[in-house]
């Protein structure tokens, strides 16, 4: 579903980015695992269109996407979460959800939304709230909420669990298996690297801007390296 061959990305003369290639299968949860700093968030936003490659290759359901716009992404079923819950703070909960289905019809926008207050009960009763005074967590999940309002075909994720409770993380990882029971594709990229190879069926280990390893997700776990690395030993 997702190919990515070769990308360089280039913030100045740093080289964030090093020919990084990757797949994603659809039906796939795919997760980048990294230390701060590896060029995770850089590799998404590369592949949604804010960043470019120099040279290299990135194609979505076999079309080469590597210079299309990220709002016509969005419309292609390419959803980017990002990373520190960029949701319109000043804007009641309810307007950051139609925000993220401007691209539906009203009729459709409206029976996303239902299914999205249904997955996230804490999201409608709080529906007239003003999004920037949500917790953190409630923050996230209506990210997530937004994100699903464009039925998209593949979510990246930045961080979803960055910064909750241990109670919260486990109920975003468990919405992250639904979503993908329920048919999306999702690249999941996270710091708690334990969580999402237990939720994914493949990772790659992302070292300063170079994949250095690719495997199946309970193959990594098991991995010593990654284990001493990412997985506190
Ligand atoms: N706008 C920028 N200007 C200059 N350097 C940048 C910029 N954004 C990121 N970098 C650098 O590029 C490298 C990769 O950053 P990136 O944000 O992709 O890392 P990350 O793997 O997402 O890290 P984290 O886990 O901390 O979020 C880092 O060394 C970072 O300092
Ligand atoms: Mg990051």
């Amino acid at each position: 579903m997702l190919k990515v061959e070769n990308l360089n990305v280039y913030y100045g003369a740093i080289h964030a980015v090093k020919n990084v290639s990757f797949e994603v299968a659809q039906g796939e949860i795919v997760t980048l695992i990294g230390a701060n700093g590896a060029g995770k968030s850089t590799i998404l936003k590369t592949v949604s269109g804010l960043l470019r490659s120099k040279g290299g290759r990135i194609s979505f359901m076999g079309e080469d996407i590597s210079s299309t716009e990220t709002y016509k992404l969005t419309q292609k079923g390419l959803s980017h979460v990002p990373e520190g819950r960029r949701i319109f703070q000043q804007l009641i909960v309810e307007e950051n959800l139609e925000m993220g289905g401007y691209i539906q019809g009203k009729e459709k926008n409206r029976r996303t939304m239902g299914d999205v207050y249904q997955r996230f009960p804490r999201v409608k009763e709080r529906k007239r709230q003003i999004a920037g005074t949500l917790s953190g967590g409630e923050q996230q999940m209506l990210a997530l909420g937004r994100s699903m309002m464009s039925l998209p075909r593949l979510v990246m994720m930045d961080e979803p669990s960055m910064g909750l409770a241990p109670v919260l993380v486990q109920q975003i990882f468990d919405i992250i298996k639904e979503l993908n029971k329920a048919g999306v594709t999702i690249l999941l990229v996270e710091q708690n690297a334990r969580m999402a190879l237990s939720v994914a069926h493949r990772g790659y280990v992302l070292e300063t801007g170079r994949i250095a390893l690719e495997a199946d997700a309970k193959k990594l776990l098991n991995n010593d390296e990654v284990k001493k690395a990412y997985l506190g030993g």
